[in-house]
């Protein structure tokens, strides 16, 4: 994670719009163990964040909020004959299209504030925590298992790895650990991605599912064991 208060300072010296990226981060600060990691995010003139990720409303519900309310509307709104202000009647209300590109637009708003309604916001927080302490029990369980590695320190909910037996060139590795992420992702084991990682393919296990149990994650391992030694002719 960026360092939050670091680059607000920068913003606030430098005269800048500082403006977060929390799509998936921004909903820690509602984690009572974590949102110490999101720290300084409070100081953004703008913040993007997904209520369709850790909110788990359906998709889709993108958000971005803005500190400023004038600076908001002073960006986005005109106002063209057809959609001229009256000092009474329905266009004396505030229009919404003011602060934003779109003019008709759906209520998304109403399944976030359903969401929030009905589960309340500090389940939300407790389910953030326990996906990131499901994160950190993988990376242990990858750290202490010797044909597996870790490709970088686990921080939140993301554990990125790889299925290492023994010694093989990057190449192989890379087409080993993905040839075993599509068996799993076509048996419907699990919906492991991969990345690169300071120039090294890895697995990635992004855990966000409030269902996920510490027995799926065994079962994850022992299955990406099992595919891998399949593949390598060992299974
Ligand atoms: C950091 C970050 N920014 C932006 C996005 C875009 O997400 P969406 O199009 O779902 O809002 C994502 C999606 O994963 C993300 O992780």
């Amino acid at each position: 994670i960026d360092d939050l208060k670091a680059i607000s300072q920068l913003c606030k010296e430098e005269g800048i719009w500082f403006h977060v990226d929390g799509c998936i981060g921004a909903l820690m600060s509602i984690a009572p163990e974590n949102k110490h990691l999101v720290d300084g995010i409070e100081d953004a003139d703008s913040l993007a964040l997904d209520p369709h990720k850790w909110l788990h409303v359906p998709f889709e519900a993108g958000c971005a909020l803005i500190k400023d309310a004038s600076l908001h509307r002073d960006a986005f709104a005109v106002h063209p004959e057809y959609l001229e202000e009256k000092p009474r009647g329905i266009a004396a209300a505030e229009y919404l299209q003011d602060y934003n590109l779109q003019t008709s637009r759906g209520f998304r708003a109403l399944k976030v504030w359903l969401t929030l309604k009905e589960h309340g916001v500090a389940k939300f927080g407790r389910l953030i925590d326990q996906n990131i302490a499901q994160a950190h029990y993988l990376t242990e369980m990858v750290k202490n298992d010797s044909e597996l590695e870790l490709a970088a320190p686990t921080t939140v909910n993301i554990v990125c790895f790889s299925y290492k037996p023994a010694e093989l060139a990057d190449d192989a590795l890379e087409a080993l650990n993905i040839e075993i992420m599509i068996r799993l992702q076509e048996s419907g084991t699990a919906a492991v991605s991969d990345t690169t990682v300071k120039g090294r393919h890895c697995l990635r296990a992004a855990l966000c599912n409030h269902r996920t149990r510490r027995s799926d994650l065994e079962l994850l391992l022992r299955e990406i064991k099992s595919v891998g030694s399949a593949i390598l002719g060992k299974g």
